[in-house]
């Protein structure tokens, strides 16, 4: 039986998954992406383009990989359609994209809604991509979502209805325009019509690939830190990043799992709101996110930016079971002449390596650095971790030394190729 390896997050997204990713997919039968939905994106640079993912396995780039969109995503046809169509004017063949029936669809009412909660939370604001991903959730919970296989079928007008119906008063309330549910149902079953080719039961089918012998790989999304359990609630996503999200939202068992590579940059990053312990909202801050090209690929938002925190890694290696670590942007930390790395917290006097998401303890902590020479020169070329100055092996060995897992993966550039691969 072929088993299931998974990428995850370590910290607040956008660690470059999609570069570790796009490394493993190219071993894998087929790739899946388990949770959230639009408020992700990554790109892939190949032969010279570009390539933006939101929604579909990146993996859709290898020929014959199986693309699957498991059903803990939440999907916005007209963002999937537009996926597809690029990929198609690309030449690339979209014949091995799989929807899960169980998935379930985001509408415009979700997205207003997003806007609508955001922008009555006030100070206490999340800083969502405003996507219509929490909504969507909300309306999974509460039984009251879109499914896929409801919404390519002929049930889709009624439930729409309804749905558009209670929105809509909710709209009037905050003075909000409200939506024309005949127009909206129209359009959205011309996309449900374009869809519906793809969609199918992908429980069974990520099994019968297992059993075939074929290699699964799953794509995260989002990071352990954004979980809605784990994560720094409330600012967090709306679904579970973390890898109980990759059973629930794909059907695979526990014992499926192969290995979890836990994915991280040589610093940190977060966009929107939220406590960030090692955040350096000073010129390092700015250096740092000049250096890294730190702003969104889906909003454009500059993130803030900050020293790698090892309590908050040691976190996610915990709540993962992560079984290697790809760490990004070991180029980019070498720019800088000094480097430092969070490896306790320091609170009443004593030094702490057991990360809390209670922003008031937090609150409480102070960071313990060690500092490391930087100035690693230009490691792009180097494909041996024995190659790298002693400065950079040094700054990679006590990460592991602190968290106990080895390193697999080192990005050393922005390129395809700029990376060490000691897996
Ligand atoms: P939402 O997922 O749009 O509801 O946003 C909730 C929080 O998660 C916000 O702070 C977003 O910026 C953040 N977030 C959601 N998806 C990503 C991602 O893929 N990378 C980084 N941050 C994200």
């Amino acid at each position: 039986m072929a088993r299931v390896d998974v990428v995850i997050g370590s910290f607040f997204g956008d660690e470059g998954k999609g570069k570790i990713i796009d490394y493993l997919s190219s071993n894998a039968k087929v790739s899946v992406r388990c949770s959230g939905g639009n408020n992700a994106g990554h790109t892939i640079n190949v032969d010279g383009k570009k390539y933006a993912f939101h929604l579909i396995p990146s993996g859709i780039l290898n020929k014959g990989t199986k693309a699957v969109i498991g059903n803990g995503v939440v999907i916005d046809p007209k963002v999937l359609i537009t996926e597809i169509n690029e990929l198609k004017a690309n030449g690339i063949s979209v014949d091995n994209l799989y929807i899960s029936t169980k998935a379930h669809i985001i509408l415009p009412y979700h997205i207003t809604l997003d806007k609508l909660l955001e922008e009555n939370r006030g100070k206490n604001k999340i800083g969502t991509t405003c996507r219509g991903i929490g909504p969507a959730y909300c309306d999974k919970f509460e039984r009251s979502g879109i499914r896929v296989e409801d919404f390519i079928s002929p049930k889709f007008s009624e439930l729409a209805l309804i749905n558009i119906e209670n929105k809509n008063k909710i709209f009037e309330c905050y003075g909000y325009e409200k939506l024309n549910a005949k127009e909206i149902i129209a359009e959205y079953q011309e996309y449900a019509k374009i869809l519906a080719p793809y969609v199918t039961d992908t429980v069974n089918l990520l099994h019968n690939a297992m059993e075939n012998g074929e290699k699964i790989l799953c794509e995260g999304a989002q990071a352990t830190l954004l979980d809605i359990d784990f994560g720094t609630y409330p600012f967090v996503t709306s679904s579970n990043p973390t890898i109980g999200g990759v059973l629930t939202g794909t059907g695979v068992g526990p014992r499926d799992i192969g290995e979890v590579y836990g994915v991280l940059k040589a610093y940190s990053s977060r966009v929107g709101e939220g406590p960030y312990i090692t955040e350096q909202n000073n010129e390092i801050g700015d250096l740092i996110r000049e250096l890294g090209h730190e702003y969104g690929t889906t909003t454009k938002r500059p993130r803030r930016c900050g020293w790698l925190d090892l309590v908050a890694l040691k976190y996610a290696v915990r709540i993962n079971g992560i079984t290697g670590l790809a760490v990004n942007h070991v180029d980019t930390i070498g720019k800088l002449e000094k480097i430092k790395l969070c490896v306790g917290y320091e609170h009443d006097g004593k030094i702490d390596m057991n990360y809390s998401t209670n922003a008031e303890y937090i609150n409480t902590c102070s960071p313990v650095y060690e500092e490391f020479e930087g100035n690693f020169g230009d490691i792009s070329t180097i494909k041996s971790r024995s190659e790298l100055p002693e400065k950079a092996q040094k700054y990679l060995s006590r990460i592991e030394e602190v968290v106990g897992v080895p390193i697999k993966f080192i990005g050393t550039g922005a390129e395809r190729e700029s990376m060490i691969v000691e897996a």
